[in-house]
């Protein structure tokens, strides 16, 4: 496990996207998971600013989202089919084609699911997954639980995540209460997973994730049995790390 510890989050956002920059710098037909949140927007803003020197090309790259939520339409600004065009998609040559976002939309869900795990398994292997952290220690939607699901699947979210999400929406009652999630197994399946975490209210939960007991109720901890996580942290997340 690598960790980087960053003063000011300018730092760490140019830290992350050099990461990606360089992978498809390398490896043009790179596949990228990608994920959503407030955590990687400053992120996806730097990989924004390198397209536009001309510095990468996304052209011929594949990318996986993590997960969408269900029932939410498309282009509702809160669904993450909004959020990766308003924060990458519409800024870069990326193909939409070579986009894959679950459908949350679908008549099938289930059937949905498969076809998303068939088409990660086309991709074979996700060369670079990008995470954020949720509170309570979910990766993806991979929520605490007893035992945690290695595919893509459905989920019922938690009050705790429909409460940290109800910042984006009217009210807590807009927040969807189901989601499709790419599966744990999945992401521990990545080449390189990078672990972005900011803030003073993610500091005990990511120490927990790095360092505690690995356990199903806090998905994270899985992390730890990764041969290549890098963790990329501001002060305030990385302060019981000093
Ligand atoms: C998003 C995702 C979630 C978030 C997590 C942290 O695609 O899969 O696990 O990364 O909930 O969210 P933020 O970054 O908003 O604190």
């Amino acid at each position: 496990m690598n960790i980087h510890i960053f003063q000011n989050q300018q730092e760490l956002n140019e830290a992350g996207a050099g990461i990606i920059t360089s992978l498809v710098q390398t490896q043009p037909k790179a596949v990228l998971g990608l994920a959503t949140g407030g955590t990687p927007v400053g992120i996806y803003e730097e990989l924004v600013k390198a397209y536009n020197k001309g510095r990468v090309s996304f052209k011929s790259v594949t990318t996986f989202n993590l997960d969408e939520y269900v029932g939410l339409p498309e282009d509702h600004p809160e669904s993450y089919h909004a959020y990766m065009k308003q924060h990458l998609f519409a800024h870069i040559d990326l193909p939409l084609n070579q986009a894959l976002i679950p459908n949350g939309n679908a008549a099938d869900l289930e059937e949905e699911c498969e076809l998303y795990n068939q088409r990660l398994e086309e991709a074979k292997q996700i060369d670079l997954q990008i995470l954020g952290l949720g509170h309570n220690g979910h990766i993806g939607f991979n929520e605490p639980d007893h035992s945690l699901i290695s595919g893509t699947h459905r989920v019922e979210l938690k009050s705790e995540t429909r409460e940290a999400n109800a910042r984006y929406f009217n009210s807590i009652n807009e927040v969807p209460s189901h989601a499709l999630t790419m599966g744990v197994g999945t992401i521990l399946k990545a080449k390189t997973i990078l672990l972005i975490v900011r803030g003073a209210d993610k500091a005990e939960i990511v120490h927990r994730a790095l360092t505690g007991p690995i356990t199903t109720e806090i998905p994270a901890t899985l992390l730890q049995t990764h041969p290549h996580l890098v963790v990329l942290m501001d002060a305030e997340a990385g302060r019981l790390f000093e």
